[in-house]
C-alpha cells in the first residue's frame, strides 16, 4: 500500500514538473535570463547556423550567435545574420541598449528588440558577453543588384519596409 502511494506521489510530482514547463529565470539572474531569451525569442534561428533545422539540438552553446555566411536576399539586397559574439564585444551596455532599438535591415526583426524591456536587453547582453568572442565576422551587406559570392536564400516576400542602417 505504501509503495503504491509512493509511486502515485512520484507520478504526481513528475506531472506537476512537466505541466510547469521551463521557467523564466529571475530578472536578477541576467546571464541565465539572457540564455532563456536567446532560446525563446528566435535569435538562434538566424544567427546560429544549424540551430533551427535541428530544433535546437545543435550546435553547442559555445557556437551560438556566431553569425551566418548564408545570404538572405530580397528587395533590400543581401543581408547576413551578424556575428553577435563579435558585435557585442565592441559595445558597452549603454551602447547596446541604443543599438538594439535602431532599425536594421530585413529580415532582422529589429522591432522585437525595440519592444523588449531594458532588463531583457541587458540580459541578452550579459549572456552574449559572458559567452565571449567566437567565430568570424559575417560577410558584408550587399545592396540590391550587387552579386555576392556566398550561397543565398531568396526571401519569399518582402517583410514590412524598414529604414536602412
Ligand atoms: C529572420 C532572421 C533573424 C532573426 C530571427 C534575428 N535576426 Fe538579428 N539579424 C538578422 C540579419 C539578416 C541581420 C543583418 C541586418 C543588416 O545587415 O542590417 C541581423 C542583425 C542583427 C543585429 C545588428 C548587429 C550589427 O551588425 O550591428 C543585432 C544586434 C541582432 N541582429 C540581434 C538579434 C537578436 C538579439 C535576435 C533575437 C531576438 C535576432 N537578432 C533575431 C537576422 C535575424
Amino acid at each position: 500500500m505504501f509503495r503504491i502511494a509512493a509511486a502515485a506521489l512520484a507520478l504526481f510530482a513528475s506531472t506537476v514538473a512537466l505541466a510547469a514547463g521551463p521557467q523564466r529565470p529571475a530578472d536578477t539572474d541576467l546571464v541565465n535570463l539572457g540564455r532563456y531569451l536567446v532560446k525563446t525569442t528566435g535569435c538562434n534561428d538566424c544567427h546560429t547556423p544549424g540551430y533551427a533545422p535541428s530544433a535546437g539540438a545543435t550546435p553547442p552553446e559555445a557556437q551560438w550567435l556566431t553569425g551566418d555566411a548564408m545570404g538572405l536576399q530580397g528587395p533590400w539586397g543581401t543581408t547576413y545574420p551578424s556575428n553577435l559574439r563579435l558585435v557585442m564585444q565592441t559595445l558597452s551596455e549603454a551602447q547596446w541598449l541604443e543599438r538594439a532599438r535602431q532599425p536594421m535591415r530585413p529580415p532582422m526583426p529589429w522591432f522585437a528588440l525595440r519592444d523588449m524591456s531594458d532588463t531583457d536587453l541587458k540580459a541578452i547582453y550579459a549572456f552574449v558577453r559572458a559567452a565571449g568572442p567566437a567565430g568570424q565576422p559575417a560577410p558584408a551587406y550587399a545592396p540590391p543588384g550587387v552579386a555576392v559570392k556566398t550561397p543565398v536564400v531568396r526571401w519569399p516576400s518582402p517583410p514590412p519596409t524598414t529604414a536602412s542602417k
